[in-house]
Parts: structure tokens; sequence; C-alpha cells
């Protein structure tokens, strides 16, 4: 079958990744006989410096007419330091993510079995956790209205809001998770401050009812925190707003032992977006050391999303295999770490040759 892939490197090691995932996806359209039409596309810092714009029409163009998005990193210091930017690189995300209508990020966190010790927590602790977070995308904090300064810009101010179409669309999503896996929903929330968690935490109320099928439980984010790392294994479906589930699904990539190994899908309305939880990385740009199972995964996502079951499963399995062989790079090596490309080189080979690898 033909497919038509967008893809958009971004910036720090996000082309160096995203390569390997390119190596792997062709790999696949070799063996199973597909064939992915690629169309690279700016974003980020590198779409600001080539175009103005961190998120141009452009690219968004590209995204629109794919059937799936491959997307690396963006981010870059120039811009961190700076509170004056006028356009920063993370403002391309979240316009991609709302003008695509994103409105769910999907992170799985598993542990693999090779790389249990890695993890700072105990063994006992991780292993066997498998859990997901669903985290809503596109509105709170993030996007609400008024945000900015006062004239004398002495106060600094942002607005939290969700309509209850956003809370219901979210959970309705995360239910559909939970029914598909062990039938558990933890809602997190901060119900007991907020006025936006208790509209979430009414609405989940509700919507519970109609889902007999699923033990729903409610939490607060401050106590999830906790949970999370405490007793990961009793979580199966995680749903929260937008800012508790970007710092909650960064604290709960410890438990794989590296944050360069969990992907992401996000979905909405438009095109779905496939990339790594893990940011630019600029440290290691063009060193050719970054960890790339994230994006791999993240690839095996976009082969699910595509209905490509078996050749999605072939992924993951090249690269327990490459984990098993040791074929790793420096973040997760114990004795010799591997290139980036090595490691792409390598996955790619695993699929087509196995024999060789
Ligand atoms: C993420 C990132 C982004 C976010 C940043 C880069 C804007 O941390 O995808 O989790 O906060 O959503
Ligand atoms: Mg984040």
């Amino acid at each position: 079958m033909d497919f038509k892939i967008g893809v958009l490197p971004g910036d720090g090691i996000g082309p160096e990744i995203v390569e390997q995932a390119i190596k792997v996806l062709k790999a696949v359209g070799e063996k199973y006989n597909h064939s992915f039409e690629l169309t690279y596309a700016p974003v980020g810092a590198t779409a600001i410096d080539q175009l103005g714009d961190p998120y141009p029409e452009s690219t968004h163009e590209v995204c629109m007419n794919s059937d799936a998005v491959l997307f690396g990193a963006i981010g870059d210091p120039k811009y961190d330091n700076d509170p004056k930017a006028k356009v920063r690189p993370e403002q391309g995300l979240l316009a991609m993510r709302k003008k695509l209508g994103l409105y769910a990020n999907i992170r799985p966190v598993t542990t693999f079995q090779s790389l249990i010790h890695k993890s700072p927590l105990r063994q006992d602790i991780v292993e066997g956790a498998d859990f997901v977070v669903v985290r809503e995308l596109t509105g709170g904090i993030y996007f609400g209205q008024p945000r900015g300064r006062t004239e004398d810009l002495k106060t600094a101010f942002d607005t939290c809001v969700y309509t209850v179409e956003e809370i219901d669309r979210i959970l309705k999503l995360a239910y559909s998770y939970a029914e598909k896996r062990n039938k558990r929903l933890t809602v997190v929330d901060k119900a007991n401050v907020l006025g936006t968690s208790r509209l979430w935490r009414e609405v989940a109320q509700e919507m519970e009812k109609s889902y007999t099928d699923v033990e729903t439980d409610y939490m607060f984010v401050d106590n999830a925190a906790m949970q999370l790392i405490q007793w990961p294994k009793k979580f199966d479906v995680m749903v929260t707003e937008n800012m508790f589930g970007d710092i909650l699904s960064d604290e709960a990539s410890v438990i794989t032992g590296s944050l360069g190994l969990l992907p992401s899908a996000s979905v909405g309305t438009h095109t779905s977006v496939f990339e790594p939880i893990h940011g630019s990385y600029p440290q290691a740009a063009g060193k050719d050391i970054a960890n790339p199972i994230a994006t791999v995964l993240s690839a095996a996502m976009l082969l699910e999303s595509l209905d490509l079951l078996e050749e999605a499963a072939a992924v993951r399995k090249a690269v327990d295999d490459s984990l098993e062989a040791k074929v790793v790079t420096e973040d997760i090596a114990e004795g010799k770490a591997y290139k980036t490309s090595e490691v792409g080189d390598w996955l790619a080979q695993n699929l087509l040759e196995p024999s060789l690898t």
C-alpha cells in the first residue's frame, strides 16, 4: 500500500533521530511491500531561521495532506534565556497541536526487561509496570486567555480554561483505552483547589456511569506524582489535563530508565503526529550519540495508526532485539556505546536480514 508521511525533524537531535526512524520505515516498506512517500517540512527554530515562523503554513499543509506525521523535537537554547523573544520554537509545537486539533497525547509507559536495572527505582517496584498517560493537549493553561503582563511588567498571568466539550472528548478517549486494556481509569486533577479540575471531576463522575466495565478512580495530582513512583504497577490508564500531563509523563519516564525510550502519539481531529517524548537535547546535536529508540517506537505507533499491526510488531521486536544484543547508545550502554546512526542501521538490517545482525 501507499502512504504519505509528513516528516518534521525539527531542531537539535531531531534530524538525527528521525533519520533512524526513517531507515526503519524504509526497511518496513521493503519487507512488506509498502511505499512510504516522505515529505519533509521545517518546524521550530529551524523554521524560524528559514521562514520566520516556527510552524509555517507550508508545513501545516504538508501535515494536513499526510496520512501520518513523524516529528523529531523542537527547541533551541538561543531562545531560552531571552524573555523578550518575539517568537519561540515551542510556539510551533503548540500551533501545530492547535491547528491539527491534536487534543490527546498518548504516552505509553512500559519497561524493557533488559533495562530494568537502569531505572533509578528498585527493580521490584518497576518490573511489569505498564500504563498509559492520556494527556489533554490543546486546552488548559497552555492556551487559556487572557495571558501576558501588566503594563508595568511587574505582574504576569496565565489562565487555565476548560470547557465541558474539551473534557468530554478526552475522557471518552481515555475510557476507550481503558476498555481495551485492564479496565482501570485514574482521573488526575486538583479538584480541591481549581475550578477547572472540579469541572473535570463533574464530567468524569457523570461519564463513569456509562462505563460500568471500567473501574474509575480520582486522584489529586500531587498524590498521583507520589504514587506513580511508589506503586507504578497500580496504574492502567491515567487521564489528565495539559500541564499535569506534561509533568507526570516526564516523571513516568524515569520508570523506564531513560527518557530516550518513550514514544508518543498525538491524535485528534486531523492528521496524527508521532514523536518521542524527549526534547531537542541541543548539547548532543550533531554528535551522533542521541538514543533513537523513542523515535523508532513512535514510528511503530505510527504504523499501528495506519493499521499496519504486523509491521509495527516487527519494529518493536527489532527494538527488543537491539536492546538484548546491547546495540545501544551511550545513555543506556554498559559496555560499548553505539552511535545513533549505527543503532538505526542495525535496526533496519535486523528487519530485513535478521541473520546478519
Ligand atoms: C512536551 C514538551 C512541550 C510541552 C514543550 C516543548 C512546549 O515538554 O511535548 O511535553 O510542554 O508540551
Ligand atoms: Mg513535556
